[in-house]
């Protein structure tokens, strides 16, 4: 588990909320009506919950990658919460999490997003939704790009990367995570440039 360097607190601290746009009134794809906001704390166990159904289901997480909700909890420090209730019922379908990413060696500028939809509400574009909410939002909140970072079995996140657009597959890694079949897995990785003009990289 990596903590956050005095730098990067730093930075968090003193960023100003961006988002002043929320709670926002949205309607998914399927005429449903949304409200997007920041996570409570209640909606944080819920997604952490999420998260360990998805891994038991050899879905998008390693069985051992947050082994307590404490565990989550301290990898997401520092990080943006948001997450996607249903208007009417309140209920949580999803949830996004703007995390910082480890493969920038520097303060806050990379993002790497979690994104959790809840099993009942999956394939009707809801994932596709959260994760253009997740760009808009890192975006607004100032990161210069984007990682995601994905078991190569995902084939619902790679299919949303491309149906978005703009991400590049820049590698693999042969050893990714481990499933809960005990199968280890490798990761495939993409990148977004987030700014607008486009960065001059050497
Ligand atoms: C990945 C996830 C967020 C997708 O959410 P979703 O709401 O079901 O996805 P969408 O309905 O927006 O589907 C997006 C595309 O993926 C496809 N897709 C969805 N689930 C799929 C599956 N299990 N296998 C293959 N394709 C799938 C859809 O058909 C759709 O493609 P299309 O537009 O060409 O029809 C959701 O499955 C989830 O929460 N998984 C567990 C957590 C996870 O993997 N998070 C990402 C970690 S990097």
């Amino acid at each position: 588990m990596r903590m956050l360097n005095k730098e990067e607190m730093s930075i968090i601290l003193q960023r100003p909320d961006c988002l002043t746009c929320l709670p926002m009134i949205a309607t998914l794809p399927n005429g449903r009506s949304v409200i997007i906001d920041r996570m409570t704390d209640l909606q944080l166990t819920e997604t952490y919950c999420m998260i360990q159904e998805a891994a038991q289901h050899n879905d998008g997480y390693g069985i051992d990658e947050f082994l307590t909700e404490a565990d989550f909890r301290n990898e997401i420090v520092g990080s943006d919460c948001f997450a996607i209730t249903c208007k009417s019922s309140g209920e949580m379908l999803a949830g996004f999490i703007l995390a910082i990413s480890k493969f920038y060696r520097g303060a806050a500028g990379v993002v790497d997003p979690f994104i959790i939809v809840k099993r009942s509400e999956r394939n009707q574009k809801l994932g596709q939704f959260a994760f253009q909410k997740a760009v808009d939002f890192s975006k607004k909140l100032g990161y210069m790009g984007m990682y995601v970072d994905t078991f190569s079995n995902n084939v619902a996140i790679q299919r949303i990367l491309e149906k978005l657009g703009g991400f590049t597959k820049v590698g693999m890694l042969p050893l990714g995570g481990r499933l809960n079949n005990g199968r280890l897995i490798g990761s495939v990785i993409y990148y977004k440039d987030l700014t607008d003009d486009g960065l001059n990289v050497t």
